[in-house]
């Protein structure tokens, strides 16, 4: 159940960085934006020069004040300079005032430094400049972040589930680390960091870092990453946060009122390290806690190292969701300790986590159930291939294909990158296969890598090392090649045979299935049962299968997404409270995108989409009301029928709500 993520937003960007400041910096003529530079860079989609300098070390010393909604104080580089004869340090910002920048004296002193902040490129933000004539071991910049910063979320306690206490959290991936700290926001570089951070005292704060489960609330807390990372997964969280253990190394961080539900449904996340861990060796980051966010999280989940980020819409009370987990877990091997170098080559990430979800899912929970996720995802990846340029269906995707990396989410990185592992696997036989792996995460271990390095990799320890099992071509094919090649190894799932059975004996009966059967069914069989619904249904069908089954109103958001659309497209508006409802309450992008989506099809769903979307705008995090509000801004609705009495009646027939003919 992958999001399509890639059909979103370039305007949400837009939209975030529009309000851009009046920057603080004292000689900062606004320099003309990226274009010009952009061919040299080592990654399109940072301004940092690794080539000449790498931040090593990231010390921060912040106040996180949720009156004014900012991030306020230093943040300290450790730097190695690469180019001995480097004058200037280049750091990636958006919309963060700067107030000075120092070096060290190398007596343990600072002195000022120039810099400049260079004009505002809407996607990726602003340059800063410091120039180092020294080439400083470490440089201090003092700043504060914008109440706007995309890649942090402020909410007022009513939009908390206590409604007692403020909530803060941040969400860096792709690039909006460099909205809350000024870094080398790219994941080829990579550095261990610490941080001191004052709040109020009854709020907790927490890192992707060394959490104490026990540690008191006292407003000052300090935190260390003793292993090196990406800035993509620097992150924060502060809120009314109690902890609760699952095993010794893993545990449930949520609000009070959510503490036990989510343990129960996380229950099984030690079996999935130690399963992890059976496969691809020891797990490298000390503690594995997860993190209950609002329902405004805009993400299923992020593989925050130790401290993984989850939306509370997968808390659906049978554990039928929790390959989220799986999946976020499975990124401390793929992704937080090999990692992808930029973000063209997101499938190393997300591939290789999907693969690695997959089989965890299937050592815990059986065959049947991976297989119904891998089917689930191949559909929704065969429908995003027809409708994407053959470009973005390509996963090692050439320089420039991708504007802007946080529309790299698509189900070509996560389901046909999952696919090509599973191809080899096949082919090479499990054995080998989870022994190449393995090797492969030892090999680049704490490392940033492109597909070039991984298919050098893959050459020497898998295919020359196991000759005439796959050809190179046939492996190019797969890496630099839209589509899915024809060698491509399928999926079945039993049990959505039983699935299949009862809704053609529905459609040709309206029997519907007996309640033994149904009350069995987990969440991807209900998936399975909805999204091979025709497309044009009756009012009547609509009705009976809602009355029998609930589907309106349903706190399950795989549910959710795919039964609202089906039934604004056939004008059952019998739904609009309770997608209303769903709208206002949940703000993680993938599920409310096809909503919004379907709604804004008619004049009618428009209306009603518009006046959802200002209710519910307060409690979105930014980077979910730029998707919606470009949904809104393009969309082209069929005139509604009841508007337009003057069309004439076969046009009139096209553009109606389908209702009336049967499926
Ligand atoms: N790392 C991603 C989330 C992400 C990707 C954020 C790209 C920003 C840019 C995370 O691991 C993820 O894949 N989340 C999925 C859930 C998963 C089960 C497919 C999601 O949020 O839907
Ligand atoms: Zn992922």
């Amino acid at each position: 159940m992958r999001a399509s993520i890639l059909a979103l937003p370039l305007l949400a960007t837009l939209m975030m960085t529009a309000c851009k400041s009046e920057q603080a910096a004292p000689a900062a003529p606004a320099a003309a934006p990226a274009a010009a530079a952009a061919p040299q860079r080592v990654d399109e989609h940072s301004y940092a020069e690794p080539q000449k300098v790498v931040v090593s070390d990231l010390a921060l010393d912040l106040d996180l004040d949720f009156d004014s909604k900012t991030l306020a104080g230093t943040a300290t580089l450790s730097l190695d300079w690469k180019d001995k004869t480097a004058t200037e340090l280049r750091l990636d910002t958006r919309d963060l005032t700067i107030e000075k920048a120092e070096g060290d004296d190398g007596k343990g002193g600072w002195v000022p430094l120039k810099f400049r902040l260079a004009g505002i490129d809407p996607i990726l933000g602003a340059k800063l400049t410091v120039e180092t004539p020294n080439r400083n071991a470490k440089v201090r910049v003092t700043y504060r972040t914008s109440p706007k910063a995309s890649g942090l979320q402020w909410m007022e306690p009513s939009m908390t589930e206590g409604k007692q206490l403020p909530f803060m959290f941040s969400q860096s991936q792709q690039i909006h680390a460099r909205s809350w700290v000024p870094l080398q926001d790219t994941p080829s570089v990579r550095y261990t960091y610490s941080a001191r951070i004052k709040s109020r005292p009854e709020v907790m704060v927490l890192m992707s870092a060394d959490n104490d489960p026990n540690a008191a609330r006292d407003g000052d807390y300090t935190f260390r990453m003793p292993q090196k990372i990406p800035s993509y997964l620097m992150a924060i969280a502060a809120g009314d946060l109690k902890f609760q253990f699952i095993s010794d190394r893993s545990g449930v961080w949520a609000e009070p009122a959510m503490l036990d539900r989510a343990v129960k449904e996380f229950a099984d996340t030690e079996k999935m390290i130690v399963t992890a861990e059976g496969l691809y060796g020891r797990y490298r980051w000390d503690r594995y806690d997860m993190l209950v966010l609002p329902p405004s999280f805009p993400y299923g989940g992020m593989e925050n190292p130790r401290l993984t980020f989850l939306t509370p819409t997968v808390i659906v009370g049978d554990k039928s969701l929790v390959s989220l987990i799986a999946h976020e877990l499975a990124h401390s091997w793929s992704g937080n300790l090999v990692t992808f170098s930029s973000a063209k080559d997101a499938w190393l990430n997300e591939g290789f986590t999907s693969y690695v979800e997959n089989r965890i899912v299937e050592a815990l929970y059986g065959r049947d159930q991976a297989d119904m996720e891998n089917v689930i995802e191949r559909n929704e990846l065969k429908k995003e291939f027809a409708e994407i340029d053959p470009k973005l269906q390509v996963l090692a995707t050439a320089p420039g294909v991708l504007a802007d990396p946080d529309n790299s989410s698509s189900a070509t990185v996560y389901t046909k990158g999952a696919w090509l592992l599973h191809f080899l696997e096949e082919r090479f036989g499990r054995e080998k296969f989870d022994a190449f792996l393995r090797g492969y995460f030892d090999h680049f271990a704490f490392q940033s890598i492109d597909s070039e390095q991984f298919a050098k990799y893959a050459k020497a320890n898998l295919l020359d090392k196991y000759p005439n099992i796959v050809s190179q071509g046939e492996f190019e094919e797969w890496l630099y090649k839209p589509g899915i090649p024809a060698n491509a190894p399928h999926v079945q799932a039993r049990r959505f045979g039983v699935v299949d059975s009862a809704r053609l004996a529905w459609l040709g009966s309206r029997q519907l299935p007996p309640r033994v059967i149904t009350d069995a069914w987990i969440s991807q069989e209900w998936v399975h049962f909805i999204e091979s619904l025709p497309d044009t249904m009756t009012l009547e069908q609509l009705a009976q299968l809602d009355a029998a089954y609930n589907f309106s109103g349903t706190l399950n958001g795989e549910i959710a997404q795919r039964w609202y659309p089906l039934a604004i497209n056939n004008g059952y508006t019998q739904a609009n409270d309770a997608i209303a409802a769903f709208l206002k309450r949940v703000g993680r992008r993938k599920l409310i995108v096809p909503t919004y989506q379907a709604l804004v099809k008619t004049e009618a769903g428009l209306t009603l989409a518009k006046q959802v979307f200002e209710e519910a705008k307060p409690a979105y995090h930014p980077i979910t009301t730029g998707t919606v509000q470009e949904i809104i801004a393009k969309a082209q609705p069929a005139p509604s029928p009841v508007a337009q009495p003057a069309m004439p009646p076969d046009a009139d027939a096209a553009a109606a709500p389908a209702a009336g003919s049967a499926g």
